[in-house]
């Protein structure tokens, strides 16, 4: 293995993977058909600082690196991918930007309950009409003295309806594209803020996704977060992180479901033997463990690389893009390994199948990710 993990990283990583199976994996079948949100469970984890794991101590954070963040979330996403795409967005989209972008007055205000799990984190961008080109938003922030009017709509908002806080983008200047965006914290109760409706989703059922709707919903300029027209800027950091986590959910779910697929081909007899003894399914194990292995390395060089001060960003988008596909093939051949069983519900394969599909969609498609990608490499002005 390129990385040799610390001793810490391990004990973390042991520590996240005792838990999860423990608490969330035997219950994970039944969240998914109630779609019951995993308050509970989030009250745990943040007793385990799983909730603040960027946030330095000084705000009550646990301030680890982002390997032993992504270690821990992989875990939680082995035993139930629901309740890793909570941690995800809380941990590196929220209380990443308050950190990275707050004010000193907001980090003292925010990030301990958010560490604490009094609060969980939500992140407001995309909109019924700009989901790849966010910079087509239509959401509007007028300020007025001391406060900003917002007015207009996000939409597919994780942890939406469950969520104290919001981290909402809004156009402060219509007139310059993407510079005219600005970032906002909204506590629930501003007035003028409102949930609307819950998406009925495929999978990551146990995980709310929602509408949010803004009517001259007013917030204190006080919660402006960075400077007008740094929103832009500031979703685009938050997703190169955000990235990895979408990488660590996908290596999560896909050695659950690798698991799975091995137990079952040790376990079911046909024409008189293990159907682990067939060649065709031994090569279907063969590539489905390099293929976890290979994004298992592209997550970790890109958490290393972020732990490193370096620009990760082309890396980010690597990880996320090759572990997503990655984890898409993995489900769907655990599943074929199941037969007729991979069908029911009698197996957890079919949630891990239907879980992992959104994983090359939400926090840009695998299309965006080529495209930051390929953006990465052709400005590069060093010679190749
Ligand atoms: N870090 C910092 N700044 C960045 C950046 C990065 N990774 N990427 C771009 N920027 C900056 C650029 O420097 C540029 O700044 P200036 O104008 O000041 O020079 C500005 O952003 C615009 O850059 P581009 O011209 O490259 O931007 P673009 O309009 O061509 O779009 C894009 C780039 C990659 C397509 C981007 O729009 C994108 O990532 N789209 C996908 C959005 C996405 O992932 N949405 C899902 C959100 S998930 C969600 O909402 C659900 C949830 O619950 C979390």
């Amino acid at each position: 293995m390129l990385f040799k993990l610390t001793d810490e990283q391990l004990m973390i990583q042991a520590m996240v993977r005792e838990f999860a199976r423990k608490e969330l994996a035997p219950t994970a079948a039944e969240r998914d058909r109630t779609k019951d949100f995993p308050a509970a469970n989030l009250k745990k984890m943040a007793e385990l600082g799983l909730l603040g794991m960027a946030i330095p101590p000084e705000h009550g954070g646990e301030g680890a690196d982002t390997i032993s963040y992504v270690l821990a979330l992989s875990e939680i996403a082995y035993s139930c991918a629901a309740t890793a795409v909570v941690m995800s967005v809380h941990n590196s989209i929220v209380c990443e930007s308050i950190d990275r972008f707050g004010s000193d007055a907001q980090k003292k205000r925010y990030l301990k309950p958010l560490a604490q799990g009094r609060i969980i984190g939500a992140f407001g961008l995309t909109e019924p009409h700009a989901g790849s080109d966010p910079s087509a938003q239509a959401t509007t922030a007028t300020r007025d003295g001391d406060v900003y009017f917002l007015n207009g709509s996000k939409r597919f908002t994780t942890t939406g309806r469950n969520s104290g806080l919001v981290i909402v983008t809004a156009k402060t200047d219509e007139s310059v594209g993407h510079r005219g965006i600005s970032a906002f914290i909204l506590e629930k109760d501003f007035p003028g803020f409102t949930v609307g409706q819950d998406e009925d989703k495929m999978g990551l059922r146990a995980s709310d996704t929602t509408d949010l709707l803004f009517d001259n919903c007013r917030v204190p300029a006080e919660n402006l977060l960075g400077s007008e027209g740094d929103g832009f800027k500031l979703a685009m950091t938050a997703l190169d992180s955000g990235r990895i986590g979408i990488a660590a959910q996908s290596v999560g779910v896909a050695q659950a479901a690798f698991d799975a697929a091995v137990k079952y081909a040790k376990s079911r007899d046909q024409f008189g033997r293990k159907i682990s003894k067939f060649q065709g399914l031994r090569w279907m194990i063969a590539d489905m463990a390099t293929e976890i292995e290979a994004a298992k390395q592209l997550m970790l060089s890109a958490a290393a690389m972020k732990d490193r001060g370096e620009n990760y960003t082309k890396q980010a988008s690597m990880a996320k893009l090759f572990a997503s596909e990655m984890v898409n093939r993995v489900t769907a051949q655990a599943l074929q390994i199941h037969g007729g069983y991979g069908f029911t519900k009698d197996y957890p394969v079919e949630r891990f199948y239907r879980d992992a599909r959104v994983f090359t969609i939400y926090e840009g498609t695998s299309e965006i990710q080529r495209v930051v990608i390929s953006n990465q490499i052709l400005k590069d002005k060093r010679k190749p």
